[in-house]
């Protein structure tokens, strides 16, 4: 409880800094000033549609923030209570209305999180990361379009901020505000990676592309004119928990979709020796700009399954089993970040977090090479079935448990991709021969090349 007391001092620093700056309490706007999605959607109908039962239209009503807040926000004092629903309710942040754990709807437009009135009214940023937003309601509206002069609700002004990754940083990075440690880092791992200088949030995320940008024509508006392309708004990361949970299938779906073409899982090679296995397995981040998993990286997890079999069923080796409860074998390869608190215990209460005590997480284009070894019984069927799993979770059994009560919920998995082999080997030392496999392949490719230039 030390690591308590230390806090709470700094949270008095930190709130009255804020009071200072004028930045919570005394900024003039009203959560009136910012109009409701309805309204918006009455012209903007398919932009609406798609944003309703996104994340960003569940920022706050989300069960799994709601949860989560309110124990930060007891376990600190309410400490935390401002710097939380700066990017999950930012115009409640932005009226100085901010939610308590025992007082969590504080106003009507909360329940719609991150809606079109507060991002389209963002005239610039003070940086990257925590909230960095500058807001300017009212009648004018930010957007991506240079020749946009066809509504009669409010009038447009151009900003290239909103075609740039630097708009999504503005909150998907996100730095523990007493102590510094970085706990969500999205933009920073893209800003580092290969897609910097090719392919922006954007790019990914507001298109029907899913890992590169595919053109989407159409109307942004009823009354404007068709153009060669309108970002979509459906804004889906790989959170298909909560769209579920709401009733959002569509938004469910493409999640799913989206985890699924995140990456690649491959059998590298099979080495028997003695009937004793070596495997070697590769996972590549293929469709990601960032790295996999991003985000709320001490909630989401990938880990692999793999399981091995007899020809008639019996299990011979397994490593990522889920058991009855929901719990994932603990020596289990799984890429995901461990925080640590003041005494280095593991914590998944990011406000107590400080230190990273583990991030073996899969870099954009990078990859993890991962060895399994097993014996195969003299007493097993032949031929041996391999069976390999990339599976995703939104949240450990050990997370909702601690949010939802033990068992209460169980987050669903979902499957990103697998890898299956059958392993003949009649008896010892036999060794599936890749160099074969690929002279195969070559030759299959050379012979379609050719056939394909005549
Ligand atoms: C009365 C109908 C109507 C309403 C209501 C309406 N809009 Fe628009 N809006 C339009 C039309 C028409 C366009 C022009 C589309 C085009 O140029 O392709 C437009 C364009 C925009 C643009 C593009 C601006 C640019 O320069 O890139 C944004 C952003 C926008 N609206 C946001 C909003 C938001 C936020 C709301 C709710 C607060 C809203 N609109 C309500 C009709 C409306
Ligand atoms: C998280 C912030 C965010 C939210 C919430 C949001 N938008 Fe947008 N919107 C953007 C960004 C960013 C772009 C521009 C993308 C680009 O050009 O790369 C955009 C583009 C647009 C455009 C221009 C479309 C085009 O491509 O020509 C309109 C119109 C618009 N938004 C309306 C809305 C409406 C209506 C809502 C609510 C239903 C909404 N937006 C919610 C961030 C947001
Ligand atoms: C005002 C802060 C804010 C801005 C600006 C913002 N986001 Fe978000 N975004 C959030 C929050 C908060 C969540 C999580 C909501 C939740 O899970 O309760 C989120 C969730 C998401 C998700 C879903 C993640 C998942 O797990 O499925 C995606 C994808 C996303 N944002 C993309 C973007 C992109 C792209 C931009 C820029 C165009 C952007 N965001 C701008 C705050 C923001
Ligand atoms: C090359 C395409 C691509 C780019 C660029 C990209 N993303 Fe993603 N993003 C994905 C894919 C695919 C997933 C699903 C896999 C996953 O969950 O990590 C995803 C997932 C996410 C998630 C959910 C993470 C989770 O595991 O719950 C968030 C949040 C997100 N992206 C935000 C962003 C932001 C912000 C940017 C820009 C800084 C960005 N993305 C750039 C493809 C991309
Ligand atoms: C700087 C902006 C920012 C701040 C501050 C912030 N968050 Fe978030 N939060 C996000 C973004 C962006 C995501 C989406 C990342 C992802 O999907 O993995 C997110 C996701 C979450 C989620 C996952 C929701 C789900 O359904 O899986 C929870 C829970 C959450 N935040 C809790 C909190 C709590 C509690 C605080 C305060 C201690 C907080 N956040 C402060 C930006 C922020």
């Amino acid at each position: 409880m030390v690591g308590m007391r230390s806090l709470v001092i700094l949270a008095t620093i930190f709130s009255m800094t804020l009071a200072l700056s004028g930045m919570v309490y005394d900024n003039g706007i009203e959560t009136s000033d910012y109009v409701h999605p309805e309204v918006c959607g009455g012209c903007h109908e398919e932009i609406y549609a798609q944003w309703n039962g996104s994340m960003h239209s569940m920022a706050h009503k989300d069960p799994v923030y709601e949860k989560l807040f309110v124990i930060a926000s007891r376990e600190t004092n309410s400490s935390f209570d401002a710097f939380c629903t700066k990017c999950h309710a930012p115009i409640d942040y932005l009226s100085g209305k901010i939610p308590s754990a025992d007082n969590y709807n504080v106003s009507e437009i909360s329940e719609k999180g991150v809606s079109c009135d507060f991002c389209h009214t963002v005239n610039a940023t003070s940086g990257i990361g925590n909230g960095a937003f500058i807001s300017s309601p009212g009648r004018i509206k930010r957007g991506p379009l240079n020749d946009s002069n066809y509504s009669t609700f409010h009038s447009t002004v151009y900003s290239d901020l909103y075609t740039k990754s630097d708009f999504c940083g503005i909150c998907h990075n996100v730095v523990h505000p007493f102590n510094g440690l970085v706990l969500e880092n999205t933009y920073t791992e893209w800003k580092e990676g290969p897609y910097n200088e090719t392919t922006s949030c954007q790019d990914c995320h507001m298109t029907p592309g899913v890992t590169r940008f595919v053109p989407n024509p159409g109307r942004a508006a009823v009354g404007g004119p068709i153009r060669e392309n309108i970002f979509t708004h459906y804004f889906v990361g790989g959170n298909a928990m909560l769209p579920g949970l709401l009733g959002s299938p569509e938004h469910e779906k493409l999640a799913q979709e989206r985890l699924k073409s995140a990456a690649t899982l491959e059998i590298e090679a099979i080495e028997v020796v003695n009937d004793n296995v070596t495997l070697r397995l590769k996972v590549t981040n293929t469709g990601a700009g960032h790295k996999l998993p991003t985000g709320l990286t001490e909630a989401r997890l990938i880990w692999l399954d793999v399981e091995v079999r007899d020809a008639s069923g019996k299990a011979i080796f397994r490593s990522g089993g889920v058991d009855e409860n929901g719990y994932i074998d603990h020596d289990a390869v799984k890429y995901h970040t461990v925080f640590g608190d003041a005494s280095g215990k593991h914590t998944e209460k990011v406000w107590f977090a400080q230190k990273i005590l583990s991030d073996n997480r899969i870099p954009p284009k990078g990859y993890s090479i991962e060895y399994y070894n097993f014996t195969i019984p003299k007493t097993a069927k032949r031929p041996v079935i391999l069976s390999a799993r990339l599976n995703y979770v939104s949240a450990s059994q050990e997370l909702s448990d601690l949010l939802f009560g033990k068992g209460k919920v169980r987050p669903p998995v979902v499957e990103m991709t697998s890898a299956n082999y059958t392993l003949y080997a009649p008896s010892a030392k036999e060794t599936p021969d890749f160099s074969f496999v690929m002279a195969i392949f070559t030759f299959y490719i050379t012979v379609r090349f050719y056939k394909s230039r005549r």
